[in-house]
């Protein structure tokens, strides 16, 4: 059993704490492509890491990730216009890119050239693979994308889906590391609702510490693991 301070070390992923510094470091995906749909699409509320952010593709089709509040009044950039490659917060009318700069600033008595000193927090991102996937880091730490086969395969060569999941991302990650669990959580009871007891499969227990588990009774993932 974890104390609370070791739990809290290896659980929390906001900005400035160990694991989220580290998970930081990579590409992440946070949103499906279709989640955007096509270009000045309505924007997207995603929360990554602690952070509320926003998602939007802008004219051009590129993906821009910013900070969920407008830098000026805090206004919700939710409710902003995707108009004409960029997020226009609906307050005061700041525009911002998919960069994170600010390309128009209706009411700035400062003149013309003030929005160039104003920024929305915003991260790189890139659509591939059906996914959006971003980088939070330093920028001088930014690493290249990592360049997975499945990604550029045709997109009747992959499935993509996105779980809601209410719990750390430990919690979610040892459940997928749990293989014993599949066959009685995720299985179809349809075929055989009497009693299930799991062995050992012998021919592989004998020739690898890593005991495989099948069903005694014959179902479809049986033949399937037998094949
Ligand atoms: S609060 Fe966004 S422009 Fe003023």
């Amino acid at each position: 059993m974890l104390s609370m301070q070791d739990h809290d070390i290896i659980v929390n992923t906001n900005r400035g704490t160990p694991m989220g510094e580290l998970f930081r470091r990579f590409w992440l995906p946070v949103a499906l492509s279709d989640e955007l749909p096509g270009p000045d699409s309505v924007p997207l509320r995603v929360r990554v890491m602690g952070e509320d952010l926003i998602a939007f593709r802008d004219t051009d089709g590129k993906v821009g990730l910013v900070d969920a509040y407008c830098p000026h009044r805090g206004a919700p950039m939710f409710f902003g216009r995707n108009e004409e490659n960029g997020l226009r917060c609906v307050y005061h009318g700041w525009k911002f890119d998919a960069n994170g700069e600010c390309v128009d600033l209706p009411n700035a008595p400062e003149g013309e050239t003030f929005k160039n000193k104003i920024h929305i927090t915003s991260y790189p991102c890139e659509d591939r693979g059906d996914l959006i996937w971003a980088y939070m880091g330093p920028a001088e730490k930014k690493p290249a994308f990592p360049d997975f086969e499945w990604t550029k395969l045709p997109r009747s060569h992959r499935y993509v889906t996105k779980f809601i999941e209410q719990c750390n991302y430990l919690q979610a990650m040892e459940g997928d590391y749990d293989p014993s669990h599949a066959r009685f959580l995720h299985s179809t009871m349809d075929q055989a609702r009497r009693p299930v007891r799991l062995t050992a499969h012998p021919a592989r227990a004998a020739t690898t510490p890593r005991v495989k588990w099948r069903r005694t009774s014959p179902t479809r993932a049986q033949s399937a693991l037998d094949a």
